[in-house]
């Protein structure tokens, strides 16, 4: 079975800021895409679904072998891998390879190798067909990160794994190497979490989820259902902003009026004291029970109004996170 499950995840950092909670998903054999805006948190998220950091509550489950391709700058591979090998996580074994093919016996070396023995051959073979140079021992800094990427990619599109979390590779790729990475995608045999912000990427999944601070949504379907649904989510989003904007314009107008008219009663009641037409008693009486009544009927009103108040800064809140979340699509 090809699944993981995420239970109420929660992510907090040691300062006790929370970056996401109580997140419900799951994953299976079809290809995922994953959105939201620039540090919402996507990257923590794949560390968390690859068991590599813990949640702060919550559960990861997961039903398969899952590989990883981490989220790195191109300008960080030089710094953290001196050479192809190095990147590749064989540098070890081939030089194992070379000392025995030199004539060593050392036993650690066989250790390493492992029944390898066609792994130099295997690696040139693999650098050929993806156009990158076959010496794996050249430098990382001499290479395109969208080359060492590429590799880093076929290497889990041949591995056995059941799962595929990529952590936005696209960056990376030119549109040769995005047509390539979408090909290897549709023909992989098994599950596939991408992290993209890419449209071109974004087109050719079967399900999107939505990483946003009020948590995870699911939109079934590629892109243009995505694009579609947000469409409408917006449309009806702005048309509750423009009626709650009209409830308030109202609520103001409204209480303008009746302290207008609370103003003009009680010069009125002056008047008829002035003339002495009426008892005091009895002027104090209806003067007092006019201002307990207009009293309260202001602080209902002003009660009601805060509550639209509050409706309305939610609103724009999610307009505003549907505005960042379009913007982090354009960018490709
Ligand atoms: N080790 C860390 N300690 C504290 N904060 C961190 C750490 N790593 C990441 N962050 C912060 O956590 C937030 C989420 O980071 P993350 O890298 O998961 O975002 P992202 O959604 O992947 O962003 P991007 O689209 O830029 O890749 C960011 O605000 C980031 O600055
Ligand atoms: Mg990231």
């Amino acid at each position: 079975m090809i699944e993981i499950n995420a239970h109420t995840l929660t992510y907090r950092f040691d300062n006790g800021d929370t970056l996401f909670s109580n997140l419900n998903f799951t994953l299976d054999d079809k290809i995922t895409g994953l959105v939201g805006r620039n540090g919402v948190g996507k990257s923590i998220l794949a560390s968390l679904l690859t068991g590599e950091i813990m949640p702060y509550s919550g559960s990861v489950t997961t039903f398969c072998q899952v590989g990883w391709l981490r989220q790195i700058g191109v300008e960080e591979i030089p710094t953290l891998y001196e050479t192809i090998s190095d990147f590749l996580g064989v540098r070890h074994r081939l030089e194992a390879l070379t000392r025995i093919t030199a004539g060593g016996c050392d036993s650690h070396d066989f250790g390493l190798i492992d029944d390898n023995w066609q792994l130099q051959e295997k690696l040139e073979q693999q650098l050929q067909v993806l156009g990158l140079p076959v010496d794996p021992f050249l430098p990382c800094k001499d290479q395109s990160g969208g080359h060492l990427t590429r590799f880093a990619l076929h290497q889990l599109f041949q591995s056995n794994y059941d799962y595929l979390i990529l952590d936005e590779p696209g960056n990376h790729l030119d549109e040769q190497g995005k047509n390539w990475l979408i090909e290897q995608m549709m023909h992989f045999d098994g599950g596939i979490l991408i992290i993209s912000h890419d449209r071109e990427i974004l087109h050719n999944v079967d399900d999107i989820l939505e990483l946003n601070t009020l948590g995870m949504h699911h939109y079934g379907g590629a892109y243009e259902v995505y694009a579609k649904h947000r469409a409408s989510e917006l449309n009806s989003l702005e048309r509750d902003i423009d009626h709650a904007n009209s409830e308030i314009k109202l609520m103001r107008q409204t209480m303008q009026k009746n302290r207008k008219k609370a103003q003009q009663r009680a010069s009125q009641g002056k008047q008829v004291a002035r003339s002495g037409s009426q008892a005091e008693i009895i002027l104090n009486t209806l003067k007092q029970s006019a201002e307990r009544s207009s009293g309260s009927r202001e602080s209902n009103q002003n009660r009601q109004l805060l509550q639209m108040q509050d409706q309305l800064s939610t609103l724009n809140k999610k307009q505003e996170l549907f505005k960042q979340q379009s913007l982090s699509l354009e960018k490709v």
